[in-house]
Protein backbone atom coordinates (compact mmCIF):
# COMPACT_ATOMS: atom_id res chain seq x y z
CA UNK A 1 0.00 0.00 0.00
CA UNK A 2 1.00 3.10 -0.52
CA UNK A 3 2.22 5.24 2.68
CA UNK A 4 1.43 9.36 1.71
CA UNK A 5 2.29 11.70 4.36
CA UNK A 6 0.18 14.99 4.75
CA UNK A 7 1.18 18.16 6.42
CA UNK A 8 -1.71 20.57 6.33
CA UNK A 9 -4.81 22.44 7.52
CA UNK A 10 -8.18 20.64 10.07
CA UNK A 11 -11.00 23.27 9.91
CA UNK A 12 -14.53 22.71 11.08
CA UNK A 13 -16.47 23.84 8.01
CA UNK A 14 -19.93 26.20 8.73
CA UNK A 15 -21.07 25.06 5.09
CA UNK A 16 -24.15 27.04 4.58
CA UNK A 17 -26.38 25.97 1.42
CA UNK A 18 -27.48 29.31 -0.08
CA UNK A 19 -30.31 30.35 -2.76
CA UNK A 20 -26.66 32.58 -4.59
CA UNK A 21 -23.58 33.55 -3.22
CA UNK A 22 -24.06 36.79 -2.17
CA UNK A 23 -22.23 40.14 -3.38
CA UNK A 24 -20.08 42.17 -1.02
CA UNK A 25 -22.28 44.26 1.37
CA UNK A 26 -25.13 41.71 0.64
CA UNK A 27 -27.25 39.85 3.16
CA UNK A 28 -28.68 36.76 1.65
CA UNK A 29 -30.99 34.66 3.69
CA UNK A 30 -33.08 31.64 3.61
CA UNK A 31 -29.64 29.72 3.90
CA UNK A 32 -29.51 25.93 5.43
CA UNK A 33 -26.43 25.68 7.71
CA UNK A 34 -24.40 22.77 8.13
CA UNK A 35 -21.23 21.84 9.82
CA UNK A 36 -18.54 19.18 8.19
CA UNK A 37 -15.28 18.50 9.13
CA UNK A 38 -12.66 19.82 6.65
CA UNK A 39 -9.61 21.99 5.97
CA UNK A 40 -7.66 21.29 3.04
CA UNK A 41 -4.87 19.45 4.50
CA UNK A 42 -7.68 16.86 6.24
CA UNK A 43 -9.46 16.71 3.64
CA UNK A 44 -6.15 15.95 1.25
CA UNK A 45 -5.18 13.38 3.74
CA UNK A 46 -8.91 11.18 3.78
CA UNK A 47 -9.20 11.67 -0.13
CA UNK A 48 -5.84 9.39 -0.14
CA UNK A 49 -6.78 6.92 2.19
CA UNK A 50 -10.44 6.06 0.96
CA UNK A 51 -8.84 5.92 -2.70
CA UNK A 52 -6.15 3.16 -0.90
CA UNK A 53 -3.52 5.12 0.19
CA UNK A 54 -1.96 4.28 3.84
CA UNK A 55 -2.18 7.97 5.19
CA UNK A 56 -0.90 10.09 7.77
CA UNK A 57 -1.84 13.55 8.55
CA UNK A 58 -0.04 16.26 10.88
CA UNK A 59 -1.84 19.09 11.73
CA UNK A 60 -2.13 21.27 14.51
CA UNK A 61 -5.88 21.66 16.45
CA UNK A 62 -7.04 23.54 19.50
CA UNK A 63 -8.16 21.73 22.97
CA UNK A 64 -12.14 21.74 21.88
CA UNK A 65 -15.31 20.28 20.72
CA UNK A 66 -14.07 21.51 17.22
CA UNK A 67 -11.36 19.62 17.05
CA UNK A 68 -13.18 16.14 18.24
CA UNK A 69 -15.94 16.96 15.74
CA UNK A 70 -13.27 17.82 12.63
CA UNK A 71 -10.84 15.07 13.41
CA UNK A 72 -13.78 12.60 13.81
CA UNK A 73 -14.20 10.99 10.49
CA UNK A 74 -10.22 11.09 9.82
CA UNK A 75 -9.95 8.82 13.06
CA UNK A 76 -13.43 6.64 11.45
CA UNK A 77 -11.60 6.06 8.15
CA UNK A 78 -7.77 5.04 9.36
CA UNK A 79 -5.72 7.87 8.94
CA UNK A 80 -3.07 7.88 11.38
CA UNK A 81 -3.07 11.30 13.62
CA UNK A 82 -0.19 10.26 16.17
CA UNK A 83 1.63 13.49 15.18
CA UNK A 84 -0.97 15.67 15.38
CA UNK A 85 -0.33 18.64 17.79
CA UNK A 86 -2.93 19.93 20.06
CA UNK A 87 -2.42 23.95 21.03
CA UNK A 88 -3.94 24.72 24.03
CA UNK A 89 -3.77 28.35 23.53
CA UNK A 90 -5.63 28.43 20.51
CA UNK A 91 -8.80 27.43 18.49
CA UNK A 92 -9.18 25.15 16.32
CA UNK A 93 -9.43 26.19 12.27
CA UNK A 94 -13.07 27.06 11.63
CA UNK A 95 -14.36 27.63 8.02
CA UNK A 96 -16.82 29.85 6.89
CA UNK A 97 -18.54 28.74 2.85
CA UNK A 98 -21.49 29.37 1.21
CA UNK A 99 -22.44 26.98 -1.36
CA UNK A 100 -25.07 27.98 -4.06
CA UNK A 101 -27.18 25.71 -5.97
CA UNK A 102 -24.90 24.99 -8.86
CA UNK A 103 -22.48 23.66 -6.05
CA UNK A 104 -19.84 26.96 -6.88
CA UNK A 105 -18.48 28.13 -2.85
CA UNK A 106 -16.85 30.61 -1.34
CA UNK A 107 -14.72 29.88 1.75
CA UNK A 108 -13.44 32.25 4.51
CA UNK A 109 -10.95 30.65 6.72
CA UNK A 110 -9.86 31.60 10.88
CA UNK A 111 -6.55 29.83 10.95
CA UNK A 112 -6.91 29.34 14.39
CA UNK A 113 -4.40 26.77 15.76
CA UNK A 114 -3.66 26.15 11.79
CA UNK A 115 -1.54 29.21 11.96
CA UNK A 116 0.40 27.68 15.25
CA UNK A 117 2.08 24.27 13.49
CA UNK A 118 5.38 25.52 13.36
CA UNK A 119 7.79 22.66 12.33
CA UNK A 120 9.50 22.07 15.57
CA UNK A 121 6.47 20.42 16.64
CA UNK A 122 7.02 17.64 14.94
CA UNK A 123 9.18 15.56 13.43
CA UNK A 124 9.16 14.28 9.82
CA UNK A 125 7.65 10.48 9.14
CA UNK A 126 9.33 8.42 5.88
CA UNK A 127 6.35 8.22 3.65
CA UNK A 128 6.79 7.69 -0.53
CA UNK A 129 5.32 10.69 -0.57
CA UNK A 130 4.25 14.23 0.73
CA UNK A 131 1.22 16.66 0.06
CA UNK A 132 1.61 20.14 1.56
CA UNK A 133 -1.04 22.90 0.84
CA UNK A 134 -0.96 26.54 2.21
CA UNK A 135 -2.92 26.33 5.16
CA UNK A 136 -0.11 26.64 7.54
CA UNK A 137 2.69 28.58 8.32
CA UNK A 138 4.92 29.00 5.18
CA UNK A 139 8.10 28.16 7.18
CA UNK A 140 7.02 24.83 8.15
CA UNK A 141 5.72 23.71 4.48
CA UNK A 142 9.18 24.81 3.30
CA UNK A 143 10.97 23.06 5.82
CA UNK A 144 9.11 19.63 5.33
CA UNK A 145 9.64 19.66 1.74
CA UNK A 146 13.01 20.75 1.62
CA UNK A 147 14.05 17.76 4.14
CA UNK A 148 11.89 15.21 2.40
CA UNK A 149 12.93 12.46 0.36
CA UNK A 150 9.93 11.30 -1.36
CA UNK A 151 7.65 12.61 -4.28
CA UNK A 152 6.47 16.04 -2.96
CA UNK A 153 3.30 17.41 -4.20
CA UNK A 154 2.09 21.16 -3.18
CA UNK A 155 -1.16 22.10 -3.98
CA UNK A 156 -0.84 25.89 -3.82
CA UNK A 157 -4.07 27.14 -2.47
CA UNK A 158 -4.95 29.30 -1.07
CA UNK A 159 -2.80 31.35 -3.26
CA UNK A 160 -0.01 33.26 -1.20
CA UNK A 161 3.78 33.91 -1.45
CA UNK A 162 6.10 30.37 -0.91
CA UNK A 163 9.21 30.34 -0.86
CA UNK A 164 11.45 29.03 -3.99
CA UNK A 165 12.38 25.94 -2.20
CA UNK A 166 8.53 24.90 -2.64
CA UNK A 167 8.51 25.53 -6.19
CA UNK A 168 11.80 24.21 -7.17
CA UNK A 169 11.84 21.26 -5.03
CA UNK A 170 8.28 20.32 -5.93
CA UNK A 171 7.35 16.84 -8.15
CA UNK A 172 3.89 17.84 -8.57
CA UNK A 173 2.29 21.35 -8.10
CA UNK A 174 -1.31 22.01 -8.16
CA UNK A 175 -3.49 25.05 -8.74
CA UNK A 176 -6.53 25.89 -10.31
CA UNK A 177 -7.18 28.55 -12.74
CA UNK A 178 -6.90 31.29 -10.62
CA UNK A 179 -4.13 30.30 -8.73
CA UNK A 180 -2.49 29.69 -11.80
CA UNK A 181 -2.80 33.14 -12.75
CA UNK A 182 -1.69 34.49 -9.50
CA UNK A 183 2.07 32.50 -9.73
CA UNK A 184 2.10 33.51 -13.45
CA UNK A 185 5.88 32.93 -14.46
CA UNK A 186 6.70 31.86 -11.14
CA UNK A 187 5.05 28.18 -12.28
CA UNK A 188 7.77 27.36 -14.28
CA UNK A 189 10.58 26.96 -11.16
CA UNK A 190 8.87 23.73 -11.27
CA UNK A 191 10.75 21.07 -12.91
CA UNK A 192 8.27 18.29 -12.26
CA UNK A 193 4.52 18.62 -13.23
CA UNK A 194 2.23 21.58 -12.87
CA UNK A 195 -1.27 20.37 -12.72
CA UNK A 196 -4.01 23.15 -13.64
CA UNK A 197 -7.33 22.00 -13.38
CA UNK A 198 -10.54 24.51 -15.00
CA UNK A 199 -13.76 23.32 -12.65
CA UNK A 200 -15.93 20.89 -14.49
CA UNK A 201 -14.08 21.61 -18.02
CA UNK A 202 -11.34 19.37 -16.52
CA UNK A 203 -7.64 19.54 -16.20
CA UNK A 204 -4.14 19.53 -17.88
CA UNK A 205 -0.96 18.40 -16.78
CA UNK A 206 2.47 20.15 -17.63
CA UNK A 207 6.13 19.41 -17.76
CA UNK A 208 9.04 21.91 -18.52
CA UNK A 209 6.15 24.09 -20.42
CA UNK A 210 4.74 21.81 -22.05
CA UNK A 211 1.34 19.80 -22.29
CA UNK A 212 1.70 16.60 -21.14
CA UNK A 213 -1.84 15.46 -20.35
CA UNK A 214 -5.22 16.45 -20.76
CA UNK A 215 -8.65 15.16 -19.13
CA UNK A 216 -12.48 16.48 -18.97
CA UNK A 217 -14.31 15.11 -16.24
CA UNK A 218 -17.25 12.81 -16.63
CA UNK A 219 -20.49 14.72 -16.54
CA UNK A 220 -22.49 14.54 -12.83
CA UNK A 221 -24.86 16.33 -11.06
CA UNK A 222 -22.92 18.60 -9.01
CA UNK A 223 -24.16 20.14 -5.43
CA UNK A 224 -21.39 21.05 -3.73
CA UNK A 225 -17.79 21.41 -4.98
CA UNK A 226 -16.17 22.12 -1.82
CA UNK A 227 -13.15 19.60 -1.15
CA UNK A 228 -13.34 18.80 -5.36
CA UNK A 229 -9.80 20.05 -5.60
CA UNK A 230 -8.38 18.53 -2.76
CA UNK A 231 -9.94 14.96 -3.98
CA UNK A 232 -8.33 15.77 -7.19
CA UNK A 233 -4.48 16.65 -5.42
CA UNK A 234 -4.57 13.34 -3.43
CA UNK A 235 -5.69 11.63 -6.35
CA UNK A 236 -3.61 12.50 -8.85
CA UNK A 237 -0.33 12.39 -6.52
CA UNK A 238 -1.59 8.94 -5.56
CA UNK A 239 -1.77 7.76 -9.38
CA UNK A 240 1.16 9.51 -10.00
CA UNK A 241 3.46 7.46 -7.32
CA UNK A 242 1.80 4.50 -8.47
CA UNK A 243 3.46 4.90 -11.48
CA UNK A 244 -0.05 5.54 -14.07
CA UNK A 245 0.99 7.35 -17.04
CA UNK A 246 0.37 11.17 -16.96
CA UNK A 247 -2.82 11.02 -18.70
CA UNK A 248 -4.37 8.22 -16.89
CA UNK A 249 -3.36 9.87 -13.88
CA UNK A 250 -5.00 12.98 -14.51
CA UNK A 251 -8.39 10.85 -15.85
CA UNK A 252 -8.49 9.01 -12.53
CA UNK A 253 -7.99 12.64 -10.68
CA UNK A 254 -10.24 14.40 -12.64
CA UNK A 255 -12.91 11.74 -12.17
CA UNK A 256 -12.58 11.69 -8.27
CA UNK A 257 -12.64 14.89 -8.31
CA UNK A 258 -16.10 15.22 -10.25
CA UNK A 259 -17.36 12.39 -8.11
CA UNK A 260 -16.56 14.23 -4.80
CA UNK A 261 -18.77 17.42 -6.09
CA UNK A 262 -22.15 14.77 -5.93
CA UNK A 263 -22.53 15.02 -2.07
CA UNK A 264 -22.50 17.98 0.57
CA UNK A 265 -19.88 18.86 2.64
CA UNK A 266 -15.97 18.54 2.05
CA UNK A 267 -15.33 15.20 3.82
CA UNK A 268 -18.61 13.33 4.14
CA UNK A 269 -18.14 13.84 -0.38
CA UNK A 270 -14.51 12.12 -0.55
CA UNK A 271 -15.19 8.97 -2.62
CA UNK A 272 -14.23 5.38 -2.21
CA UNK A 273 -11.89 4.44 -5.08
CA UNK A 274 -14.45 1.48 -6.31
CA UNK A 275 -16.96 4.53 -6.39
CA UNK A 276 -14.12 6.30 -8.40
CA UNK A 277 -13.53 3.52 -10.79
CA UNK A 278 -17.26 2.49 -11.29
CA UNK A 279 -17.33 6.15 -12.89
CA UNK A 280 -14.34 5.82 -15.16
CA UNK A 281 -16.01 2.93 -16.13
CA UNK A 282 -18.95 4.13 -17.27
CA UNK A 283 -17.48 7.22 -19.13
O1 LIG B 1 -10.73 22.96 -0.04
C1 LIG B 1 -11.88 23.01 0.75
C2 LIG B 1 -11.52 23.39 2.17
O2 LIG B 1 -10.99 24.71 2.17
C3 LIG B 1 -12.69 23.43 3.12
O3 LIG B 1 -12.93 22.18 3.73
C4 LIG B 1 -12.31 24.53 4.09
O4 LIG B 1 -12.07 24.09 5.38
C5 LIG B 1 -11.10 25.23 3.48
O5 LIG B 1 -9.94 24.90 4.13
Amino acid sequence: MTRILVIGSVNLDLSAAVPRLPQAGETVSGAKLSRFPGGKGANQALAARRLGAEVELIACVGNDANAVEALALLKDGGVELSRCVVDANADTGVALICVAPSGENNIVVAPGANAALSADRFDLPVAEALICQLEVPGETIALSVNNFAGFVCVNLAPARAVDDIVLTRADLIVVNETEAAWYGDKLSMCRGYVATTFGKKGAELSRDGKRVAKSTPPQVDAIDTTGAGDTFTAALTLALVEERTPQDALEFACTAGAVATTKQGAQPSLPMRALVEEFSNAS
